[in-house]
C-alpha cells in the first residue's frame, strides 16, 4: 500500500437524552437510545496518514505525542477499520481541538467521529452515513451522534447492525444556544467508559432505561415543534436521572460540585421569572445552559457574573462530520 491521507472535521454534541450504560461494552451497544445537538463552534480536526514505513501508530493531540490509554484507544479503533480492508499499515494521526483540552468539554465524540471519517476515506472505503455512525460508535458511543448533523437520534438497536444515529432536524431548524458554564477545568474524575460499566450497579438504572423511549419521544416532539417549555422539562428530568444513577451506583460517582448546583438553582429561578432556559449536565461539573439564541447574550452575562463561573462558551447547532 502507498501513503494515503485524509483530513476530517467533526463537532462534539450535547446530549438532551443521555447515554449511560451499555448492553455490550465492547461493541458499545447502549442500554437506551439518546438525543443530542451538535455544537457548531467547537470541533476536532484530524489529519490521518497511512504510511507503510511506520512501525506503529503515532498519535499527536494538540501537538503533544500521546502514549498509554489515549494511544491504545485510537490504535484499537484503527484496527477495526484496518480490518475492513484487511490491511495492517500504521498511521500518523494529528488531531487538534479548537477548544481547550482543560475546558472540561468532552472531546471523545468529535475525536472518534473525525478519526473514523478520516481513516475510512484514507483507505478509500465507500461508506453510508449510517455505517460511518455505526463504526464511530465502536470508538466512543457518543461519537456516533457526531457523524450526522444538527439534531440527532441514536437508535438503541438490538445489534451492531441497527445501533446508529440519524439526523431528525437540520441545524437551522431551531436556533438554540448551549451556553457552557465552565466551573472546573480539571480532567474528569472518572471517565465515561468506566461510568458506563457501573450504571447497572444502580438499583435505579432499570427504571431509567424503561422510561427512556417516552423521554425520547417527548424530546423529539419538543424539538420538532420548537416547544421550549416541553424541552426544558424533559432535558432537566433526563439530566437528573443520569446523575441519580451516577450517585447510586457502586461505587457512587459524584460529578456535581457546589457551583454546579448553584447554577442549576439559578437556571430554574430565571425560568420562573420568564427567561426560557434549562440545564443539562454530563459526566463532569460544568453546566450546559440551553436557551433560544435570542436570549443567549443575556444568559451569558448572567452566568459570567456568578463568581464561581470561570468561563462561558456559547455554541449553536452544528453540522455533520465532513472531509476538509
Ligand atoms: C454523560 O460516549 O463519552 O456524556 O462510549 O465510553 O466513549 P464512551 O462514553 P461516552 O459517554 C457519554 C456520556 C454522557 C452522555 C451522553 O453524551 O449521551
Amino acid at each position: 500500500m502507498t501513503i494515503s491521507s485524509a483530513t476530517a472535521l467533526a463537532h462534539p454534541n450535547i446530549a438532551f437524552i443521555k447515554y449511560w450504560g451499555n448492553r455490550d461494552d465492547s461493541l458499545r451497544l447502549p442500554q437506551n437510545g439518546s438525543i443530542s445537538m451538535n455544537l457548531a463552534e467547537l470541533s476536532t480536526r484530524t489529519m490521518l496518514t497511512f504510511d507503510p514505513s511506520l512501525p506503529r501508530d503515532i498519535f499527536d493531540l494538540n501537538g503533544t505525542r500521546q502514549s498509554g490509554e489515549s494511544l491504545h484507544r485510537v490504535t484499537n479503533h484503527l484496527n477495526i477499520i484496518r480490518g475492513l480492508r484487511g490491511v495492517s499499515v500504521h498511521a500518523h494521526i494529528m488531531s487538534e481541538n479548537n477548544f481547550p483540552a482543560d475546558a472540561g468539554i468532552a472531546s471523545s465524540a468529535s475525536a472518534f467521529a473525525a478519526l473514523t471519517l478520516a481513516a475510512v476515506s484514507a483507505l478509500g472505503i465507500e461508506m453510508s452515513e449510517k455505517d460511518l455512525s455505526r463504526l464511530a460508535r465502536r470508538g466512543s458511543g457518543s461519537a456516533c451522534r457526531s457523524i450526522p448533523g444538527g439534531y440527532v437520534e441514536w437508535y438503541r438497536g438490538n445489534t451492531d447492525v441497527d445501533s446508529f444515529a440519524v439526523s431528525f432536524a437540520e441545524p437551522g431548524h431551531w436556533d438554540l444556544a448551549d451556553c457552557i458554564a465552565i466551573v472546573d477545568i480539571g480532567q474528569k474524575k472518572v471517565g465515561s467508559s468506566l461510568g458506563h460499566t457501573l450504571a447497572k450497579s444502580s438499583p435505579l438504572q432499570e427504571a431509567r432505561v424503561l422510561d427512556a423511549d417516552r423521554r425520547i419521544d417527548i424530546c423529539k416532539q419538543a424539538i420538532r415543534n420548537r416547544d421550549f417549555t416541553a424541552l426544558a422539562e424533559v432535558i432537566e428530568l433526563d439530566s437528573n436521572l443520569l446523575h441519580a444513577i451516577m450517585m447510586t451506583s457502586h461505587p457512587p460517582l459524584y460529578y456535581w460540585m457546589p457551583a454546579t448546583l448553584e447554577i442549576m438553582y439559578a437556571v430554574q429561578s430565571w425560568r420562573k421569572t420568564g427567561t426560557p432556559v434549562a440545564f443539562t449536565v454530563d459526566a463532569g461539573p460544568n453546566v450546559h445552559v440551553i436557551c433560544e439564541s435570542d436570549s443567549s447574550k443575556q444568559v451569558r452575562q448572567r452566568l459570567s457574573k456568578m463568581p464561581m463561573v470561570k468561563d462561558v462558551i456559547v455554541t449553536h447547532p452544528g453540522g455533520k462530520a465532513r472531509l476538509v
